[in-house]
């Protein structure tokens, strides 16, 4: 027990430590500057906000009593640094009612696992721009998510804990066809299975690859892990279809391991 519960915190460690600077650095260049702005959708009524949130992955609304105060501002920053993202804004009172929002919240509402996390209270009073992109940034699951190191913290917060990665080079002329499949493939997996994409042409994620000790040779593969027990596996695939992807999850859902050997991470990770 203690083994699993140390050796978790590791995974997610060496998963995120390529972490800090550029994260933090990007963060900061990109936000403020006020003549690329966009503008939230205003949310006037409880229809306009329920449809608002259902016809997207990810939706985050500010849901706010009084728009002149700072967190405000904050929140209207992150439009233009989240351009893939529908950020919509609300100070009407019934749709804060409905949403259940008392003072003032940011919620992110997300399809792939039916989520909706709040942020408020004190939360959002001690809420600044790089505080809350990085909630956005690792939150924002998607049927597949790409990988970064700060979505691999919200994969680690989310409830589901099976995760399939997919290592593939964006770059190669399958890919596109292949998130086809896989795009496919994660909707069939809802709220069991959480699909991730790993671009292997990216060199910050090799550390990734080589934590399932496959090498870039053996790409495009699969991965699968589970966050409670750290057990996982992984498949080399020549090319991704909707069968093959479907296949290895039900067998990793049923217990079956690919290879017999019973794959721990390495000792000295
Ligand atoms: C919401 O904000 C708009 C624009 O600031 C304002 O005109 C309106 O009165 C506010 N509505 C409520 C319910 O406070
Ligand atoms: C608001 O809270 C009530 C009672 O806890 C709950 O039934 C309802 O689903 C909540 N509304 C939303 C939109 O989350």
């Amino acid at each position: 027990m203690e083994a699993t519960q140390f050796r978790y915190p590791l995974l997610l460690l060496l998963l995120t430590c390529g972490l800090a600077p550029e994260v933090v650095a990007e963060v900061e260049e990109s936000s403020g500057d006020p003549s690329a702005a966009q503008e939230p959708v205003q949310l006037t009524d409880v229809p306009a906000a329920m449809e608002f949130i259902a016809a997207v992955e990810v939706a985050i609304i500010g849901f706010f009593q009084d728009l002149e105060i700072p967190i405000v501002s904050v929140f209207h920053s992150m439009v233009q640094q989240f351009p893939d993202v529908s950020f919509g804004i609300s100070n009407d009172s019934e749709v804060l009612a409905h949403y259940n929002v008392s003072g003032n919240a940011i919620s992110l509402f997300r399809l792939v696992d039916n989520e909706q996390l709040k942020l408020e209270g004190e939360e959002i009073e001690n809420m600044d721009a790089t505080k809350l992109s990085r909630f956005i940034m690792s939150n924002s699951l998607r049927f597949v998510t790409e990988y970064n190191p700060m979505v691999m913290l919200g994969l680690f917060n989310a409830m589901v804990e099976i995760h399939l990665l997919l290592m593939m080079n964006k770059a190669s002329p399958e890919y596109e066809e292949s998130m086809r499949h896989y795009q496919e493939a994660a909707k069939l997996f809802r709220g069991k299975v959480l699909f991730v994409l790993v671009d292997s042409g990216v060199k910050e994620n090799g550390n990734v690859i080589s934590y399932f000790r496959l090498k870039m040779s053996q790409l495009p593969a699969l991965a699968i892990y589970r966050t409670l027990d750290d057990k996982w596996d992984t498949l080399p695939i020549a090319e991704v279809t909707v069968d093959q992807v479907q296949n290895f999850c039900d067998g990793f859902l049923k217990g079956k391991l690919h290879k017999s050997e019973e794959k721990t991470p390495k000792e000295e990770l």
